[in-house]
């Protein structure tokens, strides 16, 4: 792998200026106006994967936006790696906030600013580049396929009907997937769990139209408090969950889990600072990375309803909507929540309201084993490169579709990712160190090879590589 990872340093500025490129191509999957931007995205990274090497590539088409396909295939007897990524990225907006526009990417202070600049593209194109270099100095030990989706960000929803369709083409030994974090620049780490999520839309109906709040006001229910009353009854005074039955499956840590996790470093005052928070709130009994992680949660991600244009209007309004989102850990099940939310929101509807639930995508929260030979390659790639041994982390965040590739391709995915918590993705101002975006592309083709040698001893006990 010398030749490969020596060559990076006189590719830097263009390495630099292809992401930039990509950067400046708006893929938001969300919103339909970008839909052409976003078909720009995937034939940008179909034509960047062809001139890395792949030989195979394709645009296939789903009901919502395509995957990209690529494969190397150098002998269909060695191991193959697939790459899961996705060049979609979140809206924008709020676009006041940001230092320098989302779509015109820049670098200061030694960082890529620009939407998706670390959620993903930056971490998938280390991937495509990385792959170019192994290509080009005769490196590439093993096969390789990539699956670039272009539909992350909202859900999923049809990569799953993709992977039953295309499972033979999807065969591979293992899933390698850089959409995560370490811990800091100096704490290299590997994902070993991810949540969940359920998402749910409530619209809360009073009245069958607005009122006037004087005539009317304290006569009949007005859905906005309502709908506060019933939300705020969603938590107890120890930040636990009130719906029946929510914590059911949830797989509680033993105590060596917990200290291990405790190990991790964590500085609650620096957390609190670099937020702009007086004090951390959750769960009674957990710590913070605890309550990150490897705790569900419930949130509100927005909340409307009534008069919120300039100045004052009395109204009392005949409807008001939120949408909240709940993260799981193991064992809870999407549909599962989703249902028992359902349930117990419309239960606790007061008098004088009526209440609809709605589902949006959701995913099945995972842990990845640690003691497979790909997390055992993983951890040896980030020492070669970070010279030091990273630790397992549990996050947060959510990728639907890892535990769907459990279970459609019976395949585990390692984790391995390259940005920071603090890279603000989905966020004003997203931004990607140059340092992870150079370090992903030195490591990953660590990985390719420790991964390769690991499995041929396995196949081969005491012939030595
Ligand atoms: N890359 C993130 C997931 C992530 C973020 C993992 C931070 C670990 C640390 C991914 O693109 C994402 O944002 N996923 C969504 C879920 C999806 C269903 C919209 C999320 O977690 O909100
Ligand atoms: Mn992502
Ligand atoms: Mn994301």
């Amino acid at each position: 792998m010398q030749s490969t990872v020596n060559a990076i340093g006189v590719n830097r500025e263009r390495f630099l200026d292809e992401l930039m490129e990509l950067l400046r191509i708006p893929s938001v999957s969300a919103d339909s106006k970008y839909s052409s931007d976003v078909r720009k995205a995937a034939a940008f990274i179909e034509q960047k994967l062809k001139e890395a090497g792949a030989d195979k590539t394709e645009i296939c088409s789903t009901q919502g936006h395509p995957v990209v396909y690529g494969e190397k295939i150098i002998n269909p007897s060695l191991p193959v790696i697939l790459v899961y990524g996705h060049y979609d990225v979140q809206p924008p907006d709020p676009l006041e906030l940001w230092s320098s526009p989302p779509f015109e990417p820049v670098i200061r202070d030694e960082k890529i600013y620009a939407r998706g600049a670390c959620d993903d593209k930056g971490q998938i194109y280390a991937h495509i580049k990385a792959f170019e270099l192994m290509m080009k100095h005769g490196e590439l030990p093993c096969n390789v396929k990539f699956l670039i989706e272009g539909e992350e960000e909202v859900g999923s929803s049809n990569l799953g009907d993709f992977v039953r369709a295309n499972r033979q083409k999807l065969s591979a030994d293992i899933i390698l997937i850089s959409d995560t974090a370490i811990i800091a620049n100096d704490i290299p780490s590997v994902t070993v769990g991810l949540r969940g999520l359920s998402y749910v839309e409530v619209e809360v109906t009073g009245p069958n139209r607005d009122l006037h709040s004087g005539v009317f006001g304290g006569a009949v229910a007005n859905p906005i408090n309502a709908l506060c009353e019933m939300i705020a009854s969603l938590k107890d005074k120890h930040s636990r969950i009130t719906i029946p039955g929510f914590y059911d499956d949830v797989c509680e840590l033993i105590p060596e889990e917990r200290k291990a996790m405790a190990e991790a470093p964590f500085n609650t005052g620096a957390y609190k600072q670099e937020l702009g928070i007086r004090d951390v709130r959750g769960e009674d009994g957990y710590t913070t990375p605890e309550r990150a992680s490897i705790r569900p949660t419930l949130d509100v991600n927005g909340i409307w309803g009534g008069y919120t244009g300039e100045g004052s209007k009395t109204v009392l309004p005949s409807k008001a909507f939120a949408k909240i989102s709940m993260r799981l850990v193991p064992d809870q099940s999407s549909d599962k929540i989703t249902s028992l939310f359902k349930k117990h929101f419309e239960s606790i509807a007061p008098p004088g309201v009526t209440v609809q639930v709605r589902a949006h995508h959701g995913g099945n929260p995972v842990v990845t084993p640690s003691t497979s030979l790909a997390f055992m390659a993983a951890g040896m790639a980030m020492e070669k490169t970070f010279g030091k041994k990273p630790i397992p982390s549990r996050s947060g965040g959510s990728i639907p579709i890892v535990a769907l590739f459990e279970k459609e391709l019976g395949l585990k995915s390692v984790l391995m990712g390259f940005g920071l918590d603090t890279d603000d993705f989905h966020s004003p101002n997203e931004h990607f160190g140059v340092f992870n975006y150079l370090k992903a592309i030195e490591t990953i083709p660590w990985f390719y090879f420790y991964f390769s040698e690991l499995q041929k001893k396995d196949k081969h006990p005491g012939v030595s590589a």
